[in-house]
């Protein structure tokens, strides 16, 4: 059973996808075991105090930039003995010490389709206002390893969401969270939890 960590920033529905698909028995060989949340503000906090889950804040704030940042976490997870890490809705860049030392186990979900809508400054919100904006009619969201560039790590998972005319970036947010990122995440720590994602360069075969 592969031990999960689940790092989050706000509202954490992504997280409770998680521990629902875990408590329906989807997560196979894998239990979320840790949450870390880059602020003591977030919402999430409470989803898995609910859930039973242990938690800590890192707060982002605290720290000058983020290799003193990653230290700080990497500090929290030393002694958990962590196997995947799964940023759901987490909002900080990591590092490239912890990228490294947790390389092909950090899995993150972004709402837009990979390689679009994507990279620095595009997170949350900011992602559905750049949709809407460009006129495009179809979105969705995308399951990938974290590497050191943003957003630029193998694509694990994918899928499209039609946008529809009269959407805002709440209309449009929510369907993309509730038909593709609640399902595609839970599904693709899963996959790896079961052993079944095999990596080749930035590309992934499912197995
Ligand atoms: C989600 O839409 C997630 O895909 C996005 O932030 C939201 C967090 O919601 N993440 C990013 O934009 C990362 N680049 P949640 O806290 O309710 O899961």
């Amino acid at each position: 059973m592969l031990n999960i960590a689940v790092f989050v920033s706000g509202g954490g529905t992504n997280l409770q996808a998680l521990i629902d698909a875990e408590s329906r028995g989807e997560i196979k060989n894998g239990k979320i075991t840790f949450v870390l949340a880059s602020n003591e503000g977030a919402y999430a906090l409470k989803r898995a105090e609910k859930a039973g889950i242990a938690s800590a804040v890192v707060n982002r704030k605290a720290y000058a930039s983020k290799d003193e940042y990653d230290k700080a976490v990497l500090a929290v997870l030393e002694d958990k003995n962590i196997d995947l890490i799964v940023l759901a809705g987490f909002l900080s860049i990591l590092g490239e010490e912890l990228v490294s030392k947790y390389r092909n186990r950090i899995i993150n979900i972004h709402p837009s389709l990979i390689p679009l809508f994507c990279g620095d400054g595009f997170y949350g919100k900011k992602v559905h206002t750049a949709v809407l904006n460009s006129g495009v009619k179809v979105t969705g969201a995308t399951a990938h390893f974290v590497n050191e560039i943003t957003d630029g790590g193998a694509i694990i998972l994918q899928k499209a969401v039609p946008v529809e005319q009269g959407d805002n970036e709440d209309i449009l947010q929510y369907r993309v969270m509730r038909q593709a990122e609640w399902e595609i995440l839970p599904r693709a720590v899963s996959l790896f939890c079961e052993g079944r994602i095999k990596i080749n360069g930035n590309k992934t075969e499912i197995m």
